[in-house]
């Protein structure tokens, strides 16, 4: 599918609009509630459950291992019958694009002892698994991976009287899913685990198994040069707690309406029921850093989740330079950031980010290729890329390399480049935000799709 976007209008309104179309709920809330749910012991309600491509597979997956549940809207209804209620599934689970499905449901399985073999997408199959597969097999989870250290995964049963070893471990890259998969095995090792890692990655996992009742907490550890960001569980001796909870709107995904806002000259946008969650606002920091009219409220908090109000104006823009723990803070948002520094007047050095390599496509090799091909002047380094802006890109064809971040950052730009933008592959918005375009057109702006 192709979408053709036409630069010039301006973006202005609210979300939801008058049509009830709206940001999805956030997918990483969203795959945890669902896990989570099918782990505790009675019915939870998630309501604004993002259902998307990347949710599709954690939802037929549940269904193999003999969860029940019901889609009603957005709101899903999961029936969970304790962390041994998993069945094994008589298939291999597809996990498609979502590598947060495999990670955090190899974890599951793990503490469940369940055996099984956990598969994806070609894309998927690239993506380092051998992350989650050498500290569980530290923890005692008989667990092999493909050659190249990816999926398929392929566990083994355990007797699940057996707890699991608890670890001390310190992840060598900040990551919230390996996090997360080493904190869901740890809910049946046979003592308390701590995980440290070299940057804040998001704690949605630690705030959701709180609220269900698991004793788990996080601190950093400001002693050391660079500080050391520790998250502590022991293994809860009686059930998870059913969820009762409502997704706020992902962020990740107000971010391209946030940039689509800011370099569209006229533009005025606000967004409601954001999620703001801190280990995920570093591009709002960001953007203010660099000029940018974003005002941010938080109204609510709903268990452990603050989330509220966004007014973003058409604002002129200066370059930054983004390193360090803050690349952590907004690891999803390079490609469109990319995008927000052309429009800044000067050059913004992107450094410290070389897992953007290891996401969807190699982020950084992506987003120079496709943003140079519309006129940007951008380059690419090991670890990041430089950007010299402030000069309208002409605008022409790109490409999404089948990465949903990269085309819905594409289309953005398509907004204010001297001619149109045409992204090529850009079906694959509906992983992440199926109502991307739909929203972008209530908002004001003039796209069209071609299959
Ligand atoms: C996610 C964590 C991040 C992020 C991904 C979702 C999560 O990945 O990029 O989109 O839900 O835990 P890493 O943990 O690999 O950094």
């Amino acid at each position: 599918m192709k979408t053709i976007i036409d630069p010039g209008h301006p973006i202005k309104g609210n979300l939801p609009c008058k049509n009830k179309l709206d940001l999805p709920g956030d997918k990483s809330l969203s795959h945890r509630a669902a896990l989570f749910a099918a782990l505790a012991d009675g019915k939870s309600a998630i309501r604004n459950f993002q259902v998307s491509g990347v949710t599709k597979p954690l939802l037929d997956a549940l269904k193999q291992l003999a969860i029940d549940w019901q889609l009603d809207g957005t709101t899903l209804t999961i029936a969970g019958h304790g962390l041994q209620g998993l069945r094994p599934a008589s298939e291999p689970i597809n996990c498609g694009n979502s590598a947060t499905t495999l990670r955090l449901l190899t974890g599951a399985l793990s503490a469940a002892g369940i055996p099984a073999v956990l598969d994806g997408s070609a894309g998927l199959r690239h993506r380092p698994m051998d992350r989650i597969v050498l500290p569980l097999r530290h923890m005692g989870v008989s667990i092999t991976a493909a050659e190249n250290g990816g999926a398929p995964l392929e566990l083994l049963s355990r007797d699940s009287n057996q707890p699991l070893h608890n670890i001390q471990y310190a992840l060598p890259v900040a990551s919230a899913q390996v996090k997360s998969c080493l904190l869901l095995a740890a809910l049946a090792a046979n003592g308390t685990s701590t995980l440290f890692e070299p940057g804040p990655s998001r704690d949605h996992t630690e705030n959701m198994l709180a609220n269900m009742g698991v004793d788990v907490t996080s601190r950093k550890l400001e002693d050391k040069a660079t500080p050391i960001y520790a998250t502590r569980l022991s293994p809860p001796t009686t059930s998870l707690l059913p969820l009762d909870f409502t997704v706020p709107g992902d962020i990740s995904a107000a971010a391209f309406l946030i940039v689509a806002a800011l370099i569209t000259p006229g533009s005025q946008l606000t967004l409601n029921n954001v999620g703001l969650n801190a280990t995920r606002t570093g591009l709002l920091d960001t953007l203010q850093a660099m000029g940018a009219d974003v005002q941010v409220e938080i109204l609510t908090h709903d268990a452990g989740e603050p989330a509220g109000k966004v007014t973003v104006r058409y604002s002129v823009l200066e370059a930054v330079e983004v390193c360090g723990p803050l690349v952590v803070r907004m690891i999803d948002e390079f490609p469109v950031f990319a995008v927000a520094a052309a429009f800044a007047a000067g050059t913004t050095v992107v450094r410290d980010a070389q897992e953007l390599r290891l996401k969807e496509s190699d982020r950084i090799a992506a987003i120079c290729q496709e943003l140079s091909r519309i006129g940007v002047n951008i380059q690419e380094t090991p670890d990041g890329f430089i950007v010299v802006g402030g000069v309208l890109p002409r605008g022409g064809e790109v490409e999404s390399h089948g990465d949903h971040r990269l085309a819905m950052a594409l289309a953005v730009a398509g907004l204010a480049c001297q001619n149109p933008v045409v992204v090529h592959g850009a079906e694959m918005t509906a992983e992440s935000f199926p109502d991307f375009i739909a929203v972008l057109q209530a908002l004001g702006c003039i796209i069209q799709t071609e299959q």
